[in-house]
């Protein structure tokens, strides 16, 4: 067992496998820390991280992905950093994304995506799932065998946020070629003349900077003539490259995280044939099932917050410039908060509690349809495969698995998942 008073969570492969056991430690001996690491507070209590998403005015989400890297552009001083912050922003990475800003900037920035988000488009989305669900599923299931996340969860998540989108039909198969091919170096050939592999978010962005443009001058009735036209609340135009922005960072924020989410949920069922049947007899728990994936491994491993003042959680005195990491993975299994939380229990009464999409003004937009994904995917699942199992031969005998998970701070997730199943006629 690694030193964890002196482990660096930021880098250390060693708690990559299994971070549980290093959060507990973490919330042991407080569920606010101030840390040897790069002075982060790391805060793995549930009431504690509520409050820090809750609370824009003390913690600034001008740090949200990165935490301490790159550190601040300039030297935090006094008891009230606001308006260093603001003469700084600009410079700091992300500075341009939604996630990064505060209110009431905020605010400005994701009313662009309400258009995307109304009830008939979600149900349209669902529709969709369905059908593309299948579909996926079909190109593999005569094999009995499959890499998940190469042949199914990858190009699942990012085709329901490109249809989402609008992304016109015909265009789904390059969509994929792009963002979703785990064997880039051999089927990106096929795109002669397109710019992409090495860069496959230019790429998006100059796709959808055409479609935005195109649909403003000739409107089409269609989903990305409706994001085109959308206004500010104030009334004024967005330029195009802020739609594009608020378009393409949907790709970014929602491709991995679900098919993290979808790659943990099958990892489940295709080790507990009990909870396989149970949710075969009964379809109706599976979205209490998708709930405690995400309780029990939360895909965002991290999200920062900057103190703008000085202030007190938890009991500790944090001052203004300090970096706060939240762990939704040491919150979500808080046992003040959700009894035996390392167990996996499917009628656990309060699951939806958990914090896996964050809380507050940053809240996940994209929750609803992840919760969707999840559903469509495990029940279509069930329908077709009997029997799903991991592959022994691929990540070994029962009693001694090898799974191998992203190196990251930010996001957990398996790098692959080989599974066997007996196709349903
Ligand atoms: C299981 C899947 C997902 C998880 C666990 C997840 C988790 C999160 C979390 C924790 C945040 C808050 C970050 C913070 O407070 O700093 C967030 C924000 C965000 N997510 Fe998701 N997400 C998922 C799927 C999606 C999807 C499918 C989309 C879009 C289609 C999406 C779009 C976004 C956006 C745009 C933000 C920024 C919101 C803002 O700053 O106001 N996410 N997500």
């Amino acid at each position: 067992m690694p030193d964890y008073d002196s482990v660096d969570f930021f880098t250390d492969q060693s708690l990559v496998g299994d971070p549980y056991p290093y959060y507990d430690h973490l919330r042991s001996k407080c569920p606010v820390l101030k840390t040897s690491m790069y002075d982060v507070v790391a805060v793995t209590g549930y009431e504690e991280a509520s409050i820090v998403f809750k609370n824009n005015d003390i913690y600034s989400s001008a740090i949200a992905v990165g935490g301490p890297f790159p550190p601040l552009p300039f030297t935090p001083e006094g008891s009230d950093i606001s308006e260093q912050l603001e003469e700084h922003r600009d410079s700091m990475i992300m500075s341009e994304h939604m996630v990064t800003m505060d209110p009431p900037q905020h605010a400005r920035a994701r009313s662009l995506l309400n258009r995307l988000l109304t009830p008939s488009r979600l149900k349209h989305n669902e529709e969709f799932m369905w059908r593309l669900a299948d579909q996926q599923l079909e190109e593999f299931l005569a094999r009995d065998e499959c890499e998940f996340l190469g042949a199914y969860a990858n190009p699942f998540s990012m085709l329901v946020i490109a249809d989402l989108l609008g992304v016109p039909e015909e265009d789904h198969e390059k969509f994929r070629l792009v963002l979703a091919s785990n064997h880039e170096g051999s089927r990106v050939g096929s795109l002669e003349g397109e710019l992409l592999a090495h860069n496959p978010l230019a790429w998006l962005d100059d796709k959808f900077s055409t479609y935005i443009t195109e649909r403003r001058h000739e409107p089409r009735g269609d989903v990305l003539t409706a994001l085109a036209q959308g206004k500010y609340p104030d009334g004024s135009t967005p330029e195009v490259s802020e739609v594009v922005r608020s378009a393409t960072f949907l790709f970014a924020a929602g491709q991995h995280t679900t098919t993290k989410m979808l790659t943990s949920a099958v990892r489940v069922l295709a080790e507990h044939p009990d909870i396989q049947q149970r949710l075969r007899d009964e379809p109706a728990r599976i979205p209490a099932f998708i709930e405690e994936i995400l309780r029990m491994e939360s895909p965002v491993k991290s999200a920062f917050r900057l103190a703008k003042k000085d202030t007190t959680l938890g009991e500790v005195d944090i001052p203004a410039g300090s970096v706060v990491m939240v762990c939704p993975g040491g919150m979500n299994r808080d046992p003040r908060h959700f009894e035996n939380p390392h167990e996996i229990q499917i009628d656990r009464p309060n699951v939806r509690e958990h914090l896996a999409f964050g809380r507050g003004v940053h809240s996940c937009p994209g929750g609803p349809l992840a919760r969707v994904e999840g559903k469509v995917t495990v029940q279509r699942m069930l329908d077709r495969m009997a029997d799903i199992r991991i592959d022994d031969d691929k990540h070994g005998p029962a009693e001694a698995r090898a799974f191998t998970y992203e190196p990251t701070f930010i996001l957990r997730g398996l790098t692959e998942l080989h599974i066997t199943f007996t196709p349903v006629a």
